[in-house]
């Protein structure tokens, strides 16, 4: 099995995905390297535009600059773009070392062609959608190109905001429909008294990011989410 296609079965797998948005941006690298050292094997990147959402985050730049320490460790990087006409930015992230892209279906009318443009970068597609987005909104993509469905738990553009409880009845519903080859991802307000309600109601992948990097030690931090989700029972 080549290297590339190993790190995108993680994405397959029950994982906690630590997301650096929360992270100490002076301390990025020690810190990235303490969740990775915890057992952390993909690491969330929150790429924001100003206009999909209102806050400017991340870029290629930063998605680049980790992305030996993650590979070397046998990790992955999950690029998460809540940017308008995420099409047009894909190749970019691609070369920095993305191993997943997902994009939103609200952020652009060609999410068939996005998708497209990913997998024909070598990289494994996702889509998102807000929680007021139906999740059947991926259903039309979900056969052919869709190989992580990523739903929004909270509204997007900040960290650290409460698990929208909602939500956890749409992971169910979008489980429920989606191929049995298609991740599901749940993406805000986990911590570890939310992690076994995200796994119960069918996600395999959790973000998680002022949880564990607003934490003194985000290790540990990661450590404790992701043992609660492991003991989860998924329905
Ligand atoms: C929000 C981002 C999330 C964010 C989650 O728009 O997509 O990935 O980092 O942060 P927490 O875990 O603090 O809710
Ligand atoms: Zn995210």
């Amino acid at each position: 099995m080549q290297q590339g296609q190993s790190r995108s079965s993680l994405f397959g797998e029950r994982r906690v995905a630590p997301s650096i948005l929360s992270a100490d941006f002076a301390r990025l690298g020690a810190q990235v390297r303490e969740v990775l050292a915890a057992g952390a094997l993909i690491i969330h990147v929150d790429v924001m535009d100003g206009h999909f959402v209102p806050p400017i985050t991340l870029g290629p730049l930063i998605a680049g600059a980790i992305a030996d320490l993650v590979h070397d460790a046998g990790g992955a990087i999950d690029v998460h773009l809540m940017i308008e006409r995420p099409e047009r930015q894909v190749q970019e992230f691609a070369r920095a070392g993305a191993d997943n892209i997902t994009i939103h279906v609200e952020a652009t009318a060609h999410v068939h062609y996005a998708l497209a443009r990913i997998k024909e970068e070598g990289v494994s597609a996702g889509a998102a959608v807000c929680p007021a987005t139906p999740g059947p909104a991926l259903c039309e993509v979900a056969d052919d190109l869709l190989d992580v469905a990523l739903c929004m738990t909270v509204d997007p553009g900040w960290g650290a905001q409460e698990l929208i409880r909602a939500t956890l009845g749409k992971l169910e519903r979008m489980r429920g429909m989606l191929p049995e080859h298609v991740a599901l991802e749940a993406d805000g307000g986990v911590h570890r008294d939310t992690a076994a309600d995200c796994v119960a109601a069918g996600a395999n992948l959790l973000v998680a990011g002022s949880a564990v990097f607003e934490s003194d030690d985000p290790g540990a931090a990661y450590l404790e989410i992701a043992t609660a989700a492991a003991a989860a029972q998924a329905r």
